[in-house]
């Protein structure tokens, strides 16, 4: 079974064998039958790179649905299926006037698998709305809730990329989203330039997101027309003693103070510096628009897109001595 249309990359890879869920129920089944067989979880594709065909049992999860759960006055509290489609999930919730998540517009892949790096962009984290998740254990087929705590949210981090790693599937998420007084966030410089572009001062949740998708369609690729899985790098976070030192020599390099130890430096700035923004070995490349995003012009193998991360991180450690990890997850 080829997985080339289930992976944003669009990496030629086979799985072994495949089956779609389409509810809990049916999910609890498969696992249970299943026990003793390797198996892959696969959800929206969009973080990861394949570099090798899958062998095992590939569990594509395809639980779709939307509700609200409860509402008051100001809150509505939203729950989603694992399988539904993040970007169509947003601008559903910015037709009902629910707010919290409209900075993350256009972010590709399903509601399922956002908690597991925290998904981010445009100043909003996924924790900052998210409440709970439920999960089922793929050895026990027990289902657990983990709250937001327990979820235990970094930068593009989280307990599911950790201790409880490749233990439980997330079958829904719930999201507490702001009915009236919206918390409009302008806070990154390019949503306001954009806004102001067109004349708009008092931006609503719609502004705010058709705003967020143009300034991603100017720099990040469609992943229908050029294979990429957004992000390939973390933006490195250094001490701040250590970042000093590097700084001296490099008084252009950008940062962000995350806090009072810590800065994160970005490391699309980095890889451009070093020279490799828009450069391509064969099928894979690095993108022209922004340098953090590795792509496949049509038939890059993973193992050419893995042999391009590497020699990026190794040009960005010779040029600055910063390593950079990847965000994707590599198969
Ligand atoms: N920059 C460059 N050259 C580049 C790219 C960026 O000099 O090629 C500089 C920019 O000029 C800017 C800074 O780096 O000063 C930050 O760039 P940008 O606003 O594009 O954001 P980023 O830090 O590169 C992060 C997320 C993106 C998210 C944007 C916007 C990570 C790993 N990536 O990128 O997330 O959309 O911020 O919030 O944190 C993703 O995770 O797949 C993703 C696209």
């Amino acid at each position: 079974f080829s997985l080339k249309n289930y992976n944003t990359f669009g990496i030629e890879a086979k799985a072994e064998q495949f089956v779609a869920v389409h509810s809990v129920a049916e999910l609890k089944s498969i696992l249970e039958q299943n026990k003793n067989q390797k198996k892959f979880i696969l959800g929206g594709g969009s973080n990861m790179l394949l570099t090798k065909d899958i062998e095992a049992l590939v569990i594509h999860i395809d639980l779709k649905g939307k509700k609200i759960l409860k509402e008051d006055a100001d809150y509505v509290w939203v729950e989603s299926q694992a399988g539904e489609n993040w970007h169509e999930f947003v601008l559903w919730a910015i037709d009902q006037n629910f707010g919290g998540i409209e900075n993350m517009s256009l972010i590709p892949g399903n509601v399922g698998t956002t908690p597991v790096q925290n998904i981010g962009a445009y100043g909003v984290e996924m924790k900052d709305t998210f409440v709970s998740c439920e999960a089922i254990n793929i050895e026990s087929q027990e289902m657990r809730t983990f709250t937001k705590e327990e979820c235990n949210f970094g930068y593009r981090e989280s307990i599911f990329k950790n201790e409880v790693k490749d233990q439980y599937i997330i079958t829904s998420a719930v999201f507490k989203l702001t009915k009236q007084n919206h918390k409009i966030n302008t806070s990154y410089g390019d949503i306001l330039a954009e806004l102001t572009k067109n004349n708009i001062t008092t931006p609503t949740l719609k502004d705010v997101s058709n705003a967020v998708i143009a300034i991603r369609k100017s720099k990040l690729p469609d992943p229908a027309e050029l294979g990429n899985s957004g992000s390939f790098f973390k933006n490195p976070i250094l001490l701040k003693t250590d970042f000093e030192k590097i700084h001296q020599n490099f008084p252009e390099m950008r940062f962000f103070d995350i806090s009072a130890t810590e800065v994160k430096v970005p490391a699309g700035w980095l890889i451009e510096q070093a020279g490799l923004k828009g450069k391509r070995f064969g099928d894979a490349g690095i993108h022209k628009n922004q340098a953090l995003v590795l792509v496949n012009y049509g038939g890059a193998t993973g193992q050419e897109i893995l042999e391009v991360s590497k020699t990026v991180q190794d040009t960005v450690f010779n040029t600055f001595g910063i390593h950079i990890e990847a965000e994707v997850n590599i198969i």
